[in-house]
């Protein structure tokens, strides 16, 4: 009876373990498969320690690579060119504006450093009453008769020409002066896309005053006519 009741027992027993084991897979099988992403994890975890170390080891690589790159980039030449230029410091320049072959335009033009841009002053004199193209100008050359050495527009953004409030323009585009009937153009004016500093800085670049009015539309430098001064923008 006893045998009895322990097989009945163990039937029952199996019974149980068999409808446990019957769900159970059931259960297991979500069951494995979060087991089995643990263990995927835990296989991949010894992997990814080691992919990890890889990382680490290329992240280091990377680490020092850009520590390279910015090394590289102190050592750059535009870096030098600015220290040379004393390009990183300056916070004021001049331009002394002389007249080009056959003409009487003289004057000065003072940039100043600001929070807001580059606080520009012109006084020019000699002029033709009315309007006149006024740009910064790619190189810093007045050596021709005629200005022609100054180059076109300072442009290192790849804009097409504009007025200063224009969407686009060149970063050299400041306008117009406006001579009055004494032949005295007066410009004051903060212009936020112009800076002394940087790779954008305008120091070193020329200075032009036209004979003509900027148009703001006509490419590529608004059919301001012959150059009348001329100067470079020098660090004070
Ligand atoms: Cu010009
Ligand atoms: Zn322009």
């Amino acid at each position: 009876m006893n045998t009895k009741l322990q097989l009945m027992a163990g039937g029952i027993c199996l019974g149980v373990l068999l409808t446990i084991c019957g769900c159970q897979p059931k259960n297991q099988t979500t069951t494995d498969t979060t087991s089995e992403n643990e263990v995927n994890q835990a296989t991949n975890s010894p992997a990814p320690s080691g992919t990890t170390n890889d990382l680490t080891t290329s992240t280091t690589t990377n680490a020092m690579m850009s520590r390279g790159g910015t090394n590289m980039n102190m050592s750059a030449p535009g870096t030098n060119t600015d220290m040379s230029a004393g390009g990183t410091n300056v916070t004021a320049a001049i331009a002394t504006l002389a007249p080009t072959q056959g003409n009487t335009a003289v004057g000065t033009v003072t940039f100043t450093q600001e929070a807001n841009g580059v606080h520009v002053v012109a006084d020019v004199t000699g002029l033709s009453q009315g309007d006149h193209g006024f740009h910064i100008h790619e190189k810093g050359d007045c050596s021709a008769p005629d200005g022609a050495s100054a180059g076109g527009h300072f442009n290192p953004t790849g804009m097409p020409h504009g007025g200063p409030d224009s969407p686009q323009h060149h970063l050299g585009d400041l306008g117009n002066i406006t001579a009055d009937a004494s032949g005295h153009a007066h410009l004051d004016r903060v212009f936020s896309f112009l800076s002394l500093q940087g790779t954008n800085s305008i120091v070193g670049h020329g200075v032009i005053v036209h004979a003509g009015k900027d148009d703001f539309t006509s490419q590529p430098s608004g059919n301001a006519g012959a150059r009348v001064a001329c100067g470079v923008i020098e660090a004070k």
